[in-house]
């Protein structure tokens, strides 16, 4: 189940050409098992079927300041539907209907609403780029800032004008994590931050070839998009990897290749935070030298290729900790997992050592299940088979319920 269920989103829709895409926010809102209910306005009918929006999310869309149903007339009340809401979400946010709002100008229901509301209005303007840089538009939107309220970027990219530039309705997945932090942020993790390594790094050997590992990034991806959802600030520093997500609340995002960078970035940020989470499947080796030309097939140089060892950026962290900061490692075991990760445990200084031992579970870095156990100086905890988004969510709860920062 959502831990979002039953919340209730009140979705404004006002008369931008990004309407057309609002059908799908809806998806993904109810996806979530969200409650969502659909005011509009007049030209918002235009780009989108009130119809299409009702039957997704299950509710009438609401338009009309005063009802008449069968020869009665009656008002259809702005207050009741604007404490139904537990955000308010305007999207696509036009010039008009920003514009007028930060005025209090009410002439329709979708405005009426806004203004009677208490909760966090979420704002996702949407606009040509010159109206989106003209100063009316750029001093009301710093005015809604002001009010409180969340104002979206608006991303540059093609625009219905056939122009190209800023103005573009953020992207849908955004607003939808967006909603997910506002409800799920929890007050441990307030003003917390948290370094997490995640993904293989690649230690070149010549311009194009590099030895590297299977490790997917998965559980790093699902550690940092939970740290987000709960409010932590987050500094990923994260190898190649097909897992990614841009635009996390509260996520600085350093992208890395090698391990001599992962460290340089780990170490500068350290002194800062509060908690190190070492999910890297970093390499233990780098070639001695990285040939300036790629080594040609007939060339012996593959032969020879010497390596050095890498350093060990977790041992480098729990030795340089300072105190109440915290430190959790990962273990990734073949033989002798317990054994091997106990040793882990006093060897890189962690706190805890996420033991996953392939022996027994059958679990490989590509797969989408986990068994694992934490293993600290005083306890072993092992879970059972669990998805890695699932693990990283009880990670989370772990290092809440263990370490009083
Ligand atoms: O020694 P081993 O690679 O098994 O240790 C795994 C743990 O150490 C993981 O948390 C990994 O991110 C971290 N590590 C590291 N730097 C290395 C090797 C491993 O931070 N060079």
């Amino acid at each position: 189940m959502s831990a979002l269920k039953g919340k209730h989103i009140l979705l404004a829709v006002s008369g931008g050409i990004a309407a057309y895409k609002i059908p799908f926010l809806v998806r993904l809102l109810r996806t979530e098992d969200m409650d969502v209910r659909v005011v509009i306005t007049n030209s918002a009918q235009q780009f989108v079927s009130p119809l299409t929006l009702a039957s997704l999310s299950g509710n009438p869309v609401e338009h009309d300041l005063v009802l008449k149903d069968s020869g009665n007339i009656s008002w259809n009340s702005h207050v009741d539907l604007a404490g139904w809401a537990d955000v308010i979400v305007v999207a696509p946010a036009t010039s008009n209907t920003i514009g007028k709002y930060v005025n209090g100008i009410c002439d329709n229901l979708l405005l009426a609403t806004i203004l009677s509301s208490k909760c966090k209005v979420f704002w996702a303007p949407a606009m040509d780029l010159d109206m989106f840089d003209n100063p009316a538009n750029q001093m009301n939107l710093e005015k809604l800032r002001a009010f409180g309220h969340i104002v979206f970027p608006s991303p540059s990219g093609y625009l219905a004008s056939g122009l190209t530039g800023p103005g573009r309705m953020v992207e849908l997945d955004l607003i939808v994590l967006r909603i997910r932090s506002h409800f799920l942020k929890r007050k441990y993790w307030q003003n917390k931050n948290v370094v997490i390594t995640s993904g293989p790094t690649r230690e070149l050997i010549d311009p194009v070839r590099f030895i590297s590992n299977g490790s997917t990034g998965r559980t790093g991806l699902e550690l940092v998009k939970v740290l987000s959802d709960y409010g932590a600030m987050v500094t990923w520093i994260h190898g190649p990897s097909r897992y990614h997500q841009s635009g996390l609340d509260g996520v600085t995002y350093r992208p890395v290749t090698s391990a001599m960078e992962m460290r340089d970035e780990a170490m500068a940020i350290w002194p800062k935070s509060h908690i190190f989470i070492g999910a890297a499947a970093v390499s233990d080796y780098r070639p001695k030298n990285v040939a300036k030309e790629k080594i040609k097939k007939e060339n012996a140089a593959m032969e020879s290729i010497k390596f050095e060892l890498n350093p060990d950026i977790l041992t480098e962290i729990g030795r340089n900790r300072l105190e109440g900061q915290y430190v959790l490692g990962f273990a990734l075991e073949t033989e002798n997992g317990l054994k091997n990760a106990r040793s882990k445990l006093t060897s890189k200084s962690a706190d805890a050592i996420v033991l996953n031992f392939t022996d027994t579970n059958n679990a490989t870095m590509d797969s989408e299940n986990n068994t694992v156990s934490i293993i600290t100086s005083k306890n072993i905890d092992s879970w059972p088979i669990q998805s890695k988004k699932s693990i990283a969510s009880n990670l989370v709860y772990w290092m809440e319920h263990n370490w009083k920062i």
